[in-house]
């Protein structure tokens, strides 16, 4: 944050790994988490809020790992207002060369009521008590009143005001559940500049949910009305309908600098290429027509727009793919490029990888090129994200072998997977060859969990492309989402469903103590 003291500068604080880890489905695992962190350094978000470390062992452990690794991003753990919250917070992100402590307490009168059975000056007692307690550990406090948007005006201030003389650098506003609207957003963060005597001694932020779709038009308009920290998620990632989406916000304040003349810090470039990583690692697959990072986001097909651009981009085109990392898709090294030269592909890509797992993308290229003519960079990235995604499964798939079509009913998979470092084998038979597959992994692997979501779609263009599956599984009201690529469709299709089934069993592991709302 170097040039933070600039008036205009809007920080960008990414809640991707906590918010956006909390929406049905999303979970993720120590080296996903750390993989996330890196490329949002390397974006040059602001600060990385890093998860709830009270919330579960896998939680505190990600935030600490980040605490221990971010070498620039100030590192922030969340914590309800309570002090073994603050405590647990405070160990997770001791490491880091600044580390934050974000505190919460609900502040609305229908939170207060019925969520925390609080009465208004309990809990204002409680934000002071809380504020003051995590300012022992660190001076980097962001105090949030949860459901602020639906608060009453003179208790919200009371509390912004006394929450700042008990140490909070950073007031945040959430609009918890997506309620506001832009003009009635713009004037609480007015209301709050007017109000509070002592608002110039803390930052003041917003968090926004989408529920309406309002999420990007509430924050901007909160910048507008003085706000300069910004909560976000890559690719609009969260709780139901999401967060507001950090690549909206920035390039929203990039290309129309004219009008809303405030500047961040964010390598828009690396857009791009943290929009693919957090699909993959989550299996949330971005809408094509999603703003900024959809697949159509650049396309032109109409005549009229194609026309119009070949004469002039300007026509159709308010921003440049290459400004969020979009190059167009190049042809790569094919079956006889050496590793050097495949290394040196992966440095171009922004890949820095450990000479083990650069090792192994290597051959996986090499295997991928035997069966594959053309590859391009969206296949080097599929295949690195693909190693990424699995580098810690208790469960692998060794091989597959499918028989199938008109002469051989029923459909029949014959697999064979690592369980736990073991080798098992089996044949099943089912409706489809999926289903035949999937009984087979049933079959090695008794487990309850539902198919609730089957999904192809190709990676590149052409009948020899990846196929990239996404399965989603539930079991117990939990869901998670597994992803795998392939050239061919089963094969991908089995790397999803193991994918899903390894995070299930992280998943099983977390314990999330009660009435965890944030
Ligand atoms: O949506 C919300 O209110 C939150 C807070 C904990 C910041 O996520
Ligand atoms: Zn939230």
């Amino acid at each position: 944050m170097s040039n933070s003291k600039d008036a205009n500068r809007v920080i960008i604080f990414d809640t991707t790994l906590r918010d956006g880890e909390q929406s049905p489905g999303a979970s993720m695992n120590l080296d996903e988490k750390l993989r996330i962190a890196q490329v949002l350094e390397e974006m040059g978000v602001d600060v990385i809020e890093a998860g709830f470390p009270i919330a579960s062992d896998g939680d505190f452990e990600a935030v600490h790992e980040i605490a221990k690794t971010a070498s620039a991003a100030v590192v922030c753990g969340l914590a309800r207002a309570t002090r073994m919250d603050i405590e647990r917070c405070a160990e997770a992100v001791r490491p880091a060369r600044r580390g934050r402590i974000h505190t919460f307490i609900a502040t609305s009168p229908v939170h207060m009521k019925y969520k925390l059975q609080m009465e208004p000056d309990a809990v204002h007692e409680q934000v002071i008590e809380s504020v003051s307690y995590a300012r022992r550990f660190t001076d980097d406090v962001e105090w949030s009143c949860e459901d602020g948007s639906r608060s009453d005006h003179d208790f919200l201030c009371r509390c912004v005001e006394s929450a700042i003389d008990a140490g909070a650098t950073t007031i945040n506003v959430p609009d918890t559940v997506g309620y506001a609207v832009p003009d009635e957003f713009t004037a609480l963060i007015k209301m709050l500049f007017e109000r509070v005597p002592n608002i110039d001694k803390a930052v003041l932020s917003v968090h926004c949910h989408n529920d309406l779709g309002l999420a990007v038009a509430n924050s901007l308009a909160a910048v507008h009305a003085g706000a300069r920290q910004v909560e976000c998620t890559i690719n609009g990632l969260g709780e139901r309908a999401g967060n507001a989406a950090m690549e909206e916000i920035v390039m929203a304040l990039r290309t129309r600098n004219d009008h809303m003349p405030y500047t961040t810090a964010i390598r828009t470039e690396n857009i791009m290429r943290a929009s693919r990583l957090v699909s993959t690692v989550t299996g949330f697959t971005v809408q094509p027509n999603k703003a900024i990072v959809g697949a159509n986001a650049f396309a032109h097909e109409a005549g009229i727009h194609q026309d119009g651009m070949l004469k002039h981009a300007g026509t159709y085109e308010i921003m440049t793919p290459e400004s969020v990392g979009l190059t167009a898709s190049k042809l790569v090294l094919g079956k006889h490029s050496g590793s050097h030269a495949f290394r040196e592909k992966l440095k171009e890509l922004g890949y820095d990888l450990g000479d083990n797992a650069a090792r192994d993308v290597f051959k996986r290229f090499k295997d991928l090129a035997d069966k594959k003519k053309e590859i391009f960079d969206e296949d080097i990235v599929a295949l690195v994200d693909d190693e990424v995604v699995r580098a810690n499964d208790r469960v692998r798939l060794i091989s597959l072998e499918i028989l199938c079509g008109t002469k051989h009913r029923p459909p029949k998979a014959e697999l064979e997977l690592e369980i736990d470092g073991e080798i098992k084998h089996c044949r099943a038979t089912g409706d489809g060859p999926v289903d035949a597959a999937f009984n087979g992994i049933k079959a090695l692997f008794p487990h309850e969990a539902r198919l609730q979501l089957y999904q192809v779609h190709a990676v590149t263009q052409g009948t020899d492309a990846q196929a990239e599956v996404t399965v989603r599984l539930e079991e117990k009201g939990k869901t998670v989402i597994g992803q795998g690529a392939d050239t061919d469709t089963m094969v991908a299709s089995v790397k999803a469903y193991v994918n899903a089934l390894n995070k299930l069993l992280v998943k099983r592991k977390k314990s999330a103590p009660a009435a965890l709302s944030a």
